[in-house]
């Protein structure tokens, strides 16, 4: 229940695999809204994620073992919207949500310029949890901007913000 658990801060967690589909293989670029994230140990330096099954997200980290935690500010509250209901499997989400794609330092996996903050991951576990798999990702690069007002998620399309 998002109300019981919320608000959550909202990250945008960027991915890149060749995923079939069709009968054709393409390369996927993608990014998926999570508001269930957090550190699970600090030497060394691990960051969770969940992500359900179902997800186009879920095919690609698994495969590629690598994804990107992308701290974002309030003011890509309709990125993050977008990005929580289209499916890379069929949206181009760097494109629908007009966001800019950079490269990562450390791993190949595509990140979000207008971010305030990284984590790149190496994927070291992957543990089932119902209809979601926590992904523990181990942080090969951080990076933090600077401080910006941020996303946190109450349920539905509500949202708050820090000062
Ligand atoms: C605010 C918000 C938070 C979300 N949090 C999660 C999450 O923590 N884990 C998850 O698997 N899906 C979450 N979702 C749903 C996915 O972002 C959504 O299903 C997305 O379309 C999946 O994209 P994909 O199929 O390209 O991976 C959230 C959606 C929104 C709008």
């Amino acid at each position: 229940m998002p109300e019981l658990f919320g608000p959550r801060q909202t990250v945008l967690v960027t991915c890149r695999e060749e995923l079939e589909f069709m009968g054709k293989t393409k390369e996927i670029h993608n990014i998926i809204t999570v508001a269930w994230h957090m550190p699970v140990s600090q030497s060394p330096l691990l960051y969770a994620i969940a992500i359900g099954k179902t997800r186009a997200s879920y095919e690609i980290i698994n495969k590629s073992k690598g994804f990107v935690v992308n701290f974002i500010p309030f003011e890509l509250k309709e990125a993050a919207l977008t990005c929580g209901k289209l499916s890379g499997r069929h949206h181009d989400k760097f494109a629908e949500a007009k966001l800019t794609m950079e490269e990562s330092n450390h791993i190949d996996c595509p990140k979000i310029k207008e971010a305030i903050g990284y984590l790149e991951c190496h994927v070291i576990e992957e543990i089932e949890a119902g209809d979601h798999v926590i992904f523990v990702g181990e942080v090969t690069h951080e990076q933090f901007k600077g401080e910006r007002p941020r996303l946190f998620h109450c349920g539905g399309s509500e949202f708050k913000t820090t000062k």
